[in-house]
């Protein structure tokens, strides 16, 4: 293979310029041209691309973000804007495709691959709820900003014997929310995967004041039934009741735009590495993900559609630590 392509697809995590710039370099090494296609698959749709050189990835590593772009393009999931991305990389001679993202975006990777272009995907998002991998890339940043935020809004907690709710990202996955609140010390974790109702909450709030804590800390993933906005509501309607307000705190985006740390710098450019190796070989259709300790590949098949269901012993382990 002498010409490939590489983009950014969906929701951007810290660690993806790592990956980009891995794809090039290694691109490069081997002698192929390696082109970079701007915002995901509307680049692809757009003919937005153009050659990239070993100078045009430098100074990227540190950044978040994506310097290719992103975007959630419905175009590509129709028949034509399919055709008409593969009309483009044709024009251009381009022979494989790297898709640096999430369940999404390897679902369209999956679908070029299904039309016998060659793709190898590189497990990236925050969410970290990829079949493939045991962690993707921008996960452990996302976590580390949410940790942050977490020990600040506890200082004042403390301070002022406060409840606090804290949203962070995941409208379908609970991981960060059980991992930053098990790493955060938090009196209890609401997540899609399991519900608790907020009269339960409340309860294990008074409790966790009754045996002499000076705060109370509820971590919520932005995709439970009772997301941060809920709960806030209910402990406002009830505040007579209850005897104290819950202040809500929603992270948001700032979870997904730091500085990528060494571990999501490392992760994404050993993964971004070894997927570009494997297009190369032209062994395609796979996610190359994190496994066990190594960069080792999927086939497609076994990776879309199939969300990586999330560890709840440890919803067990954070009660159990909240004592
Ligand atoms: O997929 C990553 C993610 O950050 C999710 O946690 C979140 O629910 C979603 O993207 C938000 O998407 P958008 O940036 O398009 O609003």
């Amino acid at each position: 293979m002498q010409r490939i392509a590489v983009l950014t697809s969906g929701g951007d995590a810290p660690g993806m310029n790592a990956a980009i710039r891995a794809v090039v370099r290694s691109g490069l090494e081997v002698g192929c041209t390696v082109y970079g296609i701007k915002n995901g698959y509307r680049g692809l749709i757009d003919d937005d691309m153009r050659e990239m050189g070993a100078r045009d990835v430098g100074g990227i590593i540190q950044l978040g973000g994506t310097v290719l772009g992103s975007a959630r393009c419905a175009e590509f999931k129709t028949a034509e804007g399919r055709q008409t991305a593969l009309n483009n990389l044709a024009k251009r001679g381009i022979e494989g495709l790297v898709v640096i993202g999430g369940n999404g975006s390897q679902t369209g990777g999956y679908e070029l691959s299904k039309l016998g272009f060659p793709v190898v995907g590189v497990a990236s998002t925050i969410d970290n709820d990829l079949a493939g991998s045991d962690i993707t890339i921008g996960v452990d940043t996302a976590l580390n900003i949410a940790l942050e935020a977490i020990d600040r809004l506890k200082v004042t907690a403390s301070s002022h014997r406060r409840a606090f709710a804290v949203e962070v990202m995941g409208r379908d996955s609970g991981y960060l929310a059980l991992m930053s609140g098990i790493a955060g010390g938090a009196e209890a974790v609401v997540i899609p995967e399991q519900e608790i109702p907020a009269e339960r909450l409340e309860e294990i709030l008074n409790e966790a004041y009754a045996r002499g804590k000076m705060h109370g800390l509820i971590v919520v993933a932005e995709g439970a039934k009772n997301n941060g906005e809920k709960l806030r509501q209910y402990f406002h309607e009830h505040k007579d009741r209850i005897g104290f307000e819950l202040r809500v705190t929603i992270l948001g985006h700032v979870q997904r735009g730091g500085t990528p740390g060494a571990f999501d710098r490392l992760l994404a450019t050993r993964l971004a590495a070894r997927a570009t190796e494997h297009l190369i070989r032209s062994e395609h259709g796979v996610l190359i993900g994190w496994i066990k300790g190594a960069a080792l590949p999927t086939p497609y098949p076994e990776v879309i559609g199939k969300k990586k269901p999330l560890d709840l012993d440890l919803l067990r382990l954070a009660d159990v630590l909240a004592q």
